[in-house]
C-alpha cells in the first residue's frame, strides 16, 4: 500500500534505534523506497552499514558532502514523508526550535511533505515540561506523532516511553498518504470512560467501553482525516493510523483536547465523569473499626463539549453524544442549546448499548432530528463520519 512512495527516513540517537531497521524492511515489502539521515546520535546504535544494507540505498549522515548539489534540498524534495524514528528528547528539541546544524535538521526544514515523529526516551525525559511543550509546538506546527508507548525501558525502568512498534508504525506512515474527502482536515475525537481517583488504590468509573467512539475515529481515517482520538481507560484496541492520546481524569482529557487543537471538527463521544472526588487522598483510606462510612465529598469536572464549543479556537463543526434513558430528542435539544455545540447524537442507554456492539441513535442538528435505524457501532461511526465529511466540504 506504500506503492512507489518514497520516505526519507531520520534515525537519531536511542537504544530504540535498532527498530529502524525492522520498519525499513516493513516499508520496503509494501513497495516504498527508504532513504536513511543517521544522525550522530543515531550513528552510537545503528551503523550506517546496516542501514545502507537494509535500505538498499546510500545512507546521508554529512551535511557537507553533497553540498555541491545542495544535497539536504534534494533529499527534502524527494521525499513524499520524513519519519523521525527514534526521535530522541534532544532531536525532538532541536526540531522545535527549528535547529538546522545538521542534515537531519536541515531536511525537516526544507521539506514540504508530512512529517511523522517516533519519540523513544526515558520516561521521565518524555515527562518532562520541555519536552511536553516542544511536542506541543510541534503538534501546532503539523508535525505527527505516534507513541511513546507504556512499557519496559532498556534501562531496567518501566512507563511511557518506548518506542512504537514497526506495524503500529506502518499504519501511522500509512495514515500521512490516506485519500479521501476529510484529507488535510484534522478531527478530535473523544471516547471511553474517564477514572476519577478517590484515592491511589480507588477510582469512580463508568461502563462506557470506548467502542463507539474508537469505531468513529476509525471511520474519519478512513476517509482521509487526521484523528485525534483521547481516550479514557479501555480494552478496545487503538485503530490504526490515529493519533491517540491516553488519560484517565475528565481534567485530563480536557487538556489533551485543548493541546490537540486547531482541529476542523470536535466529536466528544466521551462518558466523562460529571464529578470527581473533591480532596484525593494520598494514602489509601483506611476501615476504621466501629466507625461510620466515609462521604465522599464531589466537586464538577470541566464540561469537555461546551468548553470546546466556546473555544477561541472552536473547531468548525462540534458534536455531542447524549446518553439519555428517557425524552430523547427534549434532552438532545436542551444539550444542543446548553452546551452550545452543533449536532448531538442522542442514545438511549436503558438497554444494552453501554459495551455493546450496536447502538440506535437519533442525529439532531438545528435543521431537525433524523432517526438511525439499529446498526452496529460501525456503521453508526461510519455513517456519522460521512456527515462530518459532508459538512465540512
Ligand atoms: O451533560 P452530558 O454528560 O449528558 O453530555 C454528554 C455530552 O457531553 C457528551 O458528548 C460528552 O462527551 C460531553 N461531556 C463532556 N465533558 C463532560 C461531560 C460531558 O465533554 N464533563
Amino acid at each position: 500500500m506504500l506503492h512507489g512512495r518514497k520516505i526519507v527516513l531520520i534515525v537519531s540517537g536511542s537504544v530504540a534505534a535498532f527498530k529502524a531497521l525492522m520498519l525499513v524492511r516493513l516499508l520496503r515489502a509494501e513497495g516504498a523506497t527508504v532513504r536513511a539521515v543517521l544522525t550522530a546520535g543515531g550513528a552510537r546504535f545503528v551503523t550506517k552499514e546496516s542501514l545502507a544494507a537494509i535500505t538498499g540505498e546510500a545512507v546521508q549522515d554529512d551535511l557537507w558532502v553533497a553540498e555541491a548539489e545542495v544535497g539536504h534540498i534534494r533529499l527534502a524534495r524527494w521525499a513524499d514523508a520524513v519519519v523521525v524514528s527514534p526521535a530522541s528528547a534532544s532531536r525532538l528539541s532541536q526540531m522545535a526550535q527549528g535547529l538546522a546544524e545538521d542534515l537531519a535538521g536541515c531536511v525537516l526544514l526544507a521539506t514540504r511533505a508530512p512529517v511523522l515523529a517516533a519519540p523513544a526516551m526515558n520516561p521521565a525525559m518524555w515527562a518532562h515540561a520541555a519536552t511536553q511543550a516542544n511536542v506541543a509546538l510541534l503538534r501546532q506546527r503539523g508535525v505527527r506523532f505516534i507513541g511513546p508507548e507504556d512499557g519496559a525501558m532498556a534501562e531496567s525502568e518501566s512507563g511511557v516511553g518506548r518506542l512504537s512498534e514497526p506495524e503500529a508504525m506502518g499504519d501511522a506512515i500509512r495514515a500521512l498518504f490516506a485519500e479521501g474527502p476529510l484529507k488535510g482536515k484534522h478531527v478530535l475525537v473523544t471516547a471511553g470512560p474517564t477514572h476519577e481517583p478517590i484515592d491511589p488504590v480507588r477510582y469512580i468509573a463508568n461502563r462506557s467501553s470506548g467502542r463507539q467512539g474508537h469505531a468513529i475515529a476509525a471511520a474519519l481515517a478512513a476517509l482521509g482525516a487526521r484523528v485525534t482520538l483521547v481516550t479514557g481507560p479501555v480494552t478496545v484496541p487503538a485503530p490504526a493510523g490515529v493519533e491517540v492520546r491516553r488519560i484517565e481524569t475528565a481534567r485530563d482529557m480536557l487538556a489533551a483536547c485543548e493541546a490537540a487543537l486547531p482541529a476542523d471538527a470536535a466529536i466528544c463521544n466521551a462518558a466523562v465523569a460529571d464529578w470527581r472526588v473533591a480532596h484525593e487522598t494520598d494514602q489509601k483510606m483506611k476501615k476504621q473499626p466501629g466507625a461510620d462510612a466515609p462521604t465522599l465529598t464531589m466537586a464538577l469536572n470541566p464540561d469537555i463539549l461546551a468548553t470546546l464549543s466556546k473555544h477561541a479556537s472552536r473547531p468548525r463543526l462540534v458534536v455531542g453524544f447524549a446518553a439519555e434513558t428517557e425524552h430523547l430528542v427534549e434532552h438532545a435539544r436542551d444539550k444542543l442549546a446548553r452546551k452550545g455545540c452543533d449536532w448531538i447524537v442522542a442514545n438511549d442507554v436503558s438497554g444494552d448499548v453501554m459495551g455493546g456492539a450496536e447502538n440506535t441513535v437519533l442525529l439532531v442538528t438545528a435543521g431537525g432530528v433524523e432517526e438511525w435505524p439499529r446498526m452496529p457501532k460501525e456503521e453508526v461511526a461510519a455513517r456519522l463520519a460521512a456527515r462530518v465529511a459532508e459538512a465540512l466540504a
